[in-house]
């Protein structure tokens, strides 16, 4: 058995249409990522307006090797110096959890190191403190904004994580992806949303807000989705917008979705006298949705560097130094066991 003569890790991140690698080091307490490749598919995926997962699957088969080599490669690092694999196990589309998996797998076993599996949202909630010099304090309010996810989270340790509310619909990304792509404006929708935002008028439309009053922490965007469609429907249709109109439902779809987070996450914090936020995901790169939690002053909240917003390894690494690592000739039967979760709650 290898013995740990560093804490290098390499991690593997390939849950949805994104196959990342990443080596990180840890040194005492300080982790630092040493290089973080991914590589995209939204190119591939564009062209449907949303990921096909067989399609995601047979390309992170073609990306995993060409993926672990440059991220070893950037990093100045051989193979043979690594002592951890870290690896996404779910949530996440079957198929492309796989591909991943297998590839950590055959590494942690020909190398004979041990691996950890993370939960993809975990590396999310953690996502903020990779590359910075913010101290996790716990405990902290979590919210994960994603293609997938819009939960709330209250975090006491890396073991004790609870979750505390959910969109009971479509994901707060997904709103954004969908109207994008029902004006033709290309996928994923959210960043796109977010530049011409900035040349429309928030007060053009006047969206309402779901789940406001529900006395809960539950969150829902499907209602908001409506809204936009029926109000550019009776404008005539997508072809009949002017290109001003679509940039105001922008602005008014970025400003209603980013007050309803704020005050979801405010009435949570007033119940949990909890003042600690990370905000995470990739609808965390949101420009409207950062300033307003920025520009309140009543909470200390966290962001992900944008590079660290959507998915990557790093987090997942991140995340993996904190997990029991296994090791695959002694705890031969659980590393077999190892598998896809693609339905894994935190
Ligand atoms: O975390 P992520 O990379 O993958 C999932 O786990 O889903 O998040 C992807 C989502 C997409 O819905 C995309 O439209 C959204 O993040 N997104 C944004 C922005 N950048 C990416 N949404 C709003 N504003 C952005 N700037
Ligand atoms: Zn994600």
């Amino acid at each position: 058995m290898k013995l740990f003569s560093s804490n290098l890790n390499l991690a593997i991140e390939s849950s949805c249409d994104d196959f990342s690698c990443s080596i990180l080091k840890k040194n005492d307490s300080k982790i630092n990522i040493i290089s973080n490749v991914v590589y995209s598919q939204d190119f591939i995926h564009g062209i449907y307006g949303g990921v096909v997962p067989e399609l995601a699957s047979r390309n992170h088969i073609k990306s995993a090797i060409p993926a672990v080599n440059i991220a070893l490669s950037k990093a100045n690092i051989k193979l043979k110096e690594i002592s951890l694999v870290s690896v996404t196990s779910g949530p996440g589309l079957a198929g492309s959890l796989l591909v991943g998996l297998m590839t950590a797998k055959t590494l942690s076993y020909a190398l004979k190191i041990p691996i950890t599996a993370v939960n993809h949202i975990e590396g999310h909630i953690f996502s903020p403190f990779l590359n910075s010099n913010i101290k996790e304090v716990f405990p902290f309010i979590a919210l994960v904004i994603s293609g997938g996810h819009s939960h709330i989270y209250i975090v006491k340790s890396h073991e004790d994580i609870k979750l505390i509310g959910k969109t009971r619909d479509d994901a707060c990304g997904e709103a954004f992806d969908k109207i994008s792509n029902f004006l033709n404006y290309g996928y994923p929708g959210g960043k796109i949303i977010d530049e011409l935002a900035e040349k429309g008028s928030i007060n053009a439309f006047n969206f309402s807000m779901p789940m406001e009053h529900s006395g809960n922490f539950d969150l829902s965007f499907s209602g908001l989705k409506t809204q936009v469609i029926s109000e550019i429907n009776k404008l005539g249709g997508p072809k009949h917008l002017q290109e001003e109109t679509v940039f105001d439902i922008f602005a008014c779809l970025r400003e209603t979705i980013a007050k309803i987070l704020y005050k979801k996450v405010m009435s949570v914090c007033e119940y949990t006298g909890i003042k600690d936020v990370s905000i995470s995901g990739g609808v965390s790169a949101n420009s409207r949705i950062r300033s307003i939690f920025l520009e309140s002053g009543k909470l200390n909240v966290f962001f992900p560097e944008p590079a660290y917003s959507t998915d990557n390894a790093a987090m997942i690494g991140y995340t993996g130094y904190f997990k029991k690592p296994v090791d695959p000739i002694i705890n031969k039967e659980i590393f077999y066991n190892i598998n896809a979760e693609p339905s894994w709650e935190l």
